[in-house]
């Protein structure tokens, strides 16, 4: 019979006898020790958890908007990741890849192997003239060459920059022009539903006219790179020496730059530091998902987002653990693969986003009873309020009634979780993220910045000093680092979430500003217009987003034409365009062509007035349009699309 972790008291889940026997975290007492002295407590943390080469002199060092963290303390952060696990375990599986063809077998890779490539991809890059500080572009699928290119990068003292590989190759792009990369690396392509879908192709036009100089590229589908300004990612590393020193840096040096949707149409470069960095992800994710040798971590989150670089890569390597990454999509060739990676993997934490969920919901449950769940131990949850029948879903049938669900809160910009329980200590409570992690403080506040009350909503802040891992400013723009994070209130980190707290407990309701939720990936309201009015038949638009039962939310656009009437054939023009300029992922819902768009008399559109006209409510302050009778001629479009 598999353990049971949890027991249910007065309607409410907590950990059972059997999770506080495994349990790293038991004591509520740790909250109060670490808010007693947070600066001390981080410090022992970081000597307990990462391997130092040089003492910092000052823990921590604050002059708002900035702070660092064990500033001048000397590491590698490879070092930290490999290195010092090679003589006890360096045959231990490091990294379990699971290819998307069920025709091909998972690869078992040692620690002492993933070493070994990465080593040689360092000497790889050093030939190529990447040198300490420089910028390494990386759009790769979910194969394990993603994490020997970035540990390279960490080996050497440069900064990767991870793209998204499902992003288009505009948007690569930009990407590639804010940081000046020289080398891209990429692959000719990846399997999704059973489809070859190209990559090198969108790199190659993405890469044209920008720094990039070289593009390695692996060969996912096997056959031999060639062509103008390519390198093959094998050849290269066979040709490659295997040792590599590790380079010597500081805490406060930069680690990478993962873009991310501000508010504005351009992503924002989110930098984040080395030191503090890995001293947040490798207790976090200790922590969390309560690791201890043997287990398998899987966390779905691709590389392309921040989960994926923390949970599925970096935290599990600090740990010494085993990560297990797959490359294709959750319902291929059935939509009992996810479960069938677990049974024959015997993953024992598995971390997720509610949108999986929701999705494995609406599938028959045959395909879950075919595999046994009982190597399952954590389960935990990232990127947008979970619902109650999602989380009770995720408990019954995944947890089978017996894990724990950690549902995490916590942003790119903060490089590792924030805001959760722990599995040694609960409640498990669903749609309720938790308590700010010992040794960091969220309040919530109101539009002044003082602290709302119990129960009531407002403005979810962090409290100095501010968490180790927390990004350490928006690449090249100091500007908009000061504007989006402190501008409103001053003394605290922003975080653009909504929250309340229910006894003593923080639940977080979303964002407040212009960025949506889909699928679990961050997109900003101003992106995708800013996509849809590059189309030149587009005079202006407006992008708003509606509720969806699996996406959490999607958007709909109001397109205003230069000229003529729109059509579906127009409508399918611009979705395809958005794929051009974003990728799939920020595909449009619904397109409705409207005569104009509800503005105030300085210009300003009420996207609010077009939401509530999609929610069928009552639109409000319609006194402060410009051209308050568009509002109905709207609302009849709006009515004979959903006929
Ligand atoms: C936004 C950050 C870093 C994890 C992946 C997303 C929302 C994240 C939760 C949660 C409610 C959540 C917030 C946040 N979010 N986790 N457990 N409960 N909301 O990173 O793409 O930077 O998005 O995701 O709105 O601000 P991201």
């Amino acid at each position: 019979m598999p353990k049971k972790y949890i027991v249910k008291k007065q309607g409410k889940y907590f950990p059972s006898r059997e999770m506080k026997e495994i349990a790293w975290v038991k004591d509520e007492k740790i909250y109060s020790d670490a808010g007693k002295n947070p600066i001390k407590f981080w410090e022992e943390l970081a000597k307990k958890g990462i391997n130092w080469e040089g003492n910092w002199k000052k823990t921590y060092e604050e002059k708002l908007p900035y702070f660092y963290w064990f500033k001048g303390g000397k590491l590698n952060f490879c070092a930290n990741c490999l290195d010092r696990w090679i003589k006890k375990k360096g045959s231990k599986t490091a990294l379990i890849w699971v290819p998307e063809p069920t025709s091909e077998k998972t690869i078992k890779i040692t620690y002492k192997q993933l070493h070994d490539r990465v080593c040689r991809f360092a000497n790889v890059l050093k030939k190529q003239g990447v040198k300490k500080g420089d910028i390494v572009a990386i759009y790769l699928p979910m194969i394990p060459e993603a994490l020997i290119s970035m540990l390279a990068c960490t080996r050497i003292g440069a900064i990767h920059s991870v793209v998204f590989s499902a992003f288009s190759a505009d948007a690569l792009k930009t990407r590639i022009e804010d940081g000046k990369a020289k080398i891209l690396v990429t692959s000719d392509g990846y399997y999704r539903k059973g489809k070859k879908e190209d990559l090198v192709g969108k790199a190659n036009e993405g890469a044209e006219g920008t720094s990039v100089k070289k593009i390695i590229v692996v060969p996912r589908f096997g056959k031999k790179i060639s062509g103008n300004k390519l390198l093959d990612f094998n050849e290269e590393i066979e040709k490659a020496e295997e040792k590599c020193d590790c380079e010597l840096m500081n805490s406060e040096d930069t680690l990478f730059i993962l873009y991310t949707s501000g508010t504005t149409g351009k992503p924002k470069g989110i930098v984040h530091d080395i030191g503090g960095y890995a001293v947040q992800a490798y207790w976090t994710c200790k922590w969390n998902f309560n690791l201890r040798e043997g287990d398998v971590m899987w966390c779905t989150a691709d590389v392309g987002w921040i989960t994926g670089h923390t949970y599925a890569f970096y935290g599990p390597l600090l740990n010494g653990s085993t990560s297990l990454i797959y490359e294709g999509a959750p319902n291929f060739p059935n939509a009992g693969r996810w479960w069938e990676i677990i049974e024959k993997n015997k993953v024992s934490v598995f971390y997720t986003a509610p949108t999986a969920i929701r999705m494995f919901m609406k599938f028959e449950d045959k395909y879950l009873k075919k595999y046994s769940l009982d190597s399952l131990k954590i389960l935990g949850t990232v990127g947008e309020p979970i619902d109650e029948d999602a989380w009770n879903w995720y408990l019954e049938k995944i947890g089978n009634g017996r894990c724990p669900i950690i549902d995490t809160w916590w942003q790119t910009e903060t490089g590792g979780t924030l805001i959760n329980v722990f599995p040694g200590i609960g409640p498990f409570v669903p749609t309720i993220a938790g308590k700010s992690f010992p040794g960091t403080k969220h309040i919530i506040v109101n539009n002044d910045g003082k602290e709302v009350k119990e129960g009531k909503a407002g403005s979810l802040v962090q409290v100095s000093p501010f968490a180790p891992g927390m990004l350490h400013g928006v690449y090249k723009n100091p500007k908009k680092y000061i504007e989006t994070y402190w501008k409103r209130f001053g003394k605290y980190y922003d975080t653009s979430d909504g929250a309340y707290t229910k006894n003593g407990l923080i639940r977080v309701t979303g964002r407040t500003d212009d960025i949506m939720k889909v699928a679990g990936h961050r997109l900003s309201t101003a992106e995708l217009e800013n996509a849809i009015a590059s189309n030149g038949k587009v005079r202006e638009c407006a992008v708003v987003s509606i509720p969806d039962k699996i996406k959490g939310q999607v958007p709909v656009v109001f397109v205003v034409l230069k000229k003529g009437k729109g059509d579906a054939s127009l409508e399918k023009e611009l979705v395809s365009h958005v794929d051009k300029k974003i990728g799939p992922i920020a595909r449009p819902s619904k397109v409705y062509f409207v005569e104009d768009l509800p503005k105030t008399r300085s210009g300003k559109i009420m996207r609010r007035i077009l939401k509530n006209l999609l929610a069928n409510k009552e639109p409000k302050g319609l006194m402060t349009l410009v051209n308050p009778e568009i509002v109905d001629k709207i609302k009849k479009i709006i009515d004979e699309k959903i006929k």
